[in-house]
């Protein structure tokens, strides 16, 4: 039996390049590797906390449903399937609710950050939003989780909650492992101290902007002092960064990057990056312009995938039901 392996992206917008290469493109490797039941979804519980508009959210659900299929995961070979459509996964988290402590959801990274960002009105979904995200992993009998490494807390917790569940109640749950890429964590190309992400917009580029767009954002990425093409991250955050992205895209070492621009300026480093980019994209930005107008086709794969996955996920709740004595 090959081993079980799931993750989720919230529909909260475009998917920028350190979602691609942090995780997506990774799906669609592990996908095409042939060694794991794959399941990936569109954690569209997980993007209400963000209290989007009704009309933003569903346009996101399908823009990232096209993003999926555009970047290679395929229905044939994968689960592809939204979240909300299965209601186990909420069942699930308010059973692990109970178990969920307190105060190790207020450490939670992620939580601290909103919650100061928020203040008084952050919300109860954003607290227990690793409770949730627990409930979509061990749902499934999940041995692998591909994620950025932004998610490692939550996959702690998960493990935490498993372990817990099983001592309590009997063997239930497997524990689930991260899986990383060689670039878990892209950096913002107005801030290297920061991780690239969605809600700064100018930090990112977005694996669907225009070759227009990208040059823009390129040209301004900061640089560090100096000119010298060379990685070092403490150092040089700025370029390290930007050679860790041109060596994902195109599959050349940091040394033999390092070697090409070896007493070339910044400037000719950016527009060999900026040429590396759109072209890795193109195929990407073509084939999503053509699924983005099929609603239809869209939303029957999410549908029809959602079935298989709730087959498994309600098998594991009437499990989970009589451990705890519900049933
Ligand atoms: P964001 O933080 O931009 O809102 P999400 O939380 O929707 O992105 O993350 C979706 C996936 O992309 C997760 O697996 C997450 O770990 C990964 N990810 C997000 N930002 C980055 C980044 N800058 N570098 C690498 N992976 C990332
Ligand atoms: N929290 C993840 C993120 O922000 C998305 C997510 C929800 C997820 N449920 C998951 C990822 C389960 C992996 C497994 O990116």
């Amino acid at each position: 039996m090959k081993s079980i392996l799931i993750s989720g992206i919230q529909p909260t917008g475009k998917l920028h390049i350190g979602n691609y290469f942090g995780a997506l493109k990774n799906f669609v490797d592990l996908q095409n590797s042939g060694k794991y039941q794959c399941y990936f979804f569109i954690a569209d519980l997980h993007a209400l906390t963000e209290n989007p508009a009704p009309k933003d959210l569903n346009q996101n659900i399908l823009n990232l449903t096209a993003d999926f299929l555009a970047s290679g995961l395929d229905p044939k070979k994968s689960v592809i399937f939204q979240q909300s459509r299965i209601s186990v996964h909420s069942e699930l988290m308010w059973i692990l609710n109970t178990i969920a402590k307190i105060p190790e959801l207020e450490l939670m990274t992620q939580f601290k950050d909103k919650a100061k960002q928020f203040r008084q009105s952050v919300n109860l979904g954003l607290f227990n939003y690793p409770v949730l995200m627990a409930a979509d992993v061990l749902l499934y009998n999940t041995k692998f989780v591909p994620v950025g490494n932004d998610q490692d807390q939550h996959l702690e917790i998960t493990r935490t909650l498993a372990r817990r569940f099983n001592k309590i109640f009997g063997k239930t749950f497997v524990e689930p492992k991260a899986i990383h890429t060689l670039t878990p964590r892209v950096m913002s190309l107005i801030n290297p101290e920061k991780k690239m992400s969605k809600s700064q917009p100018e930090s990112c580029v977005f694996i669907d902007d225009s070759p227009e767009q990208i040059k823009a954002k390129i040209k301004k990425a900061v640089t560090d002092s100096g000119s010298e093409i060379k990685y070092n991250r403490k150092d040089k955050p700025a370029i390290s960064n930007l050679l860790e992205i041109y060596s994902s895209l195109s599959g050349k070492t940091i040394n033999d990057l390092e070697k090409k621009f070896k007493g070339k300026n910044y400037s000719v480093f950016k527009n060999d990056l900026i040429g590396v980019v759109a072209d890795y994209f193109a195929d990407f930005r073509k084939n999503k312009s053509i699924l983005i107008k099929n609603k239809s086709k869209l939303f029957s794969i999410l549908k029809s995938g959602s079935q298989k996955a709730s087959q498994r996920a309600e098998k594991k709740i009437i499990e989970v039901k009589k451990k705890i004595g519900l049933a």
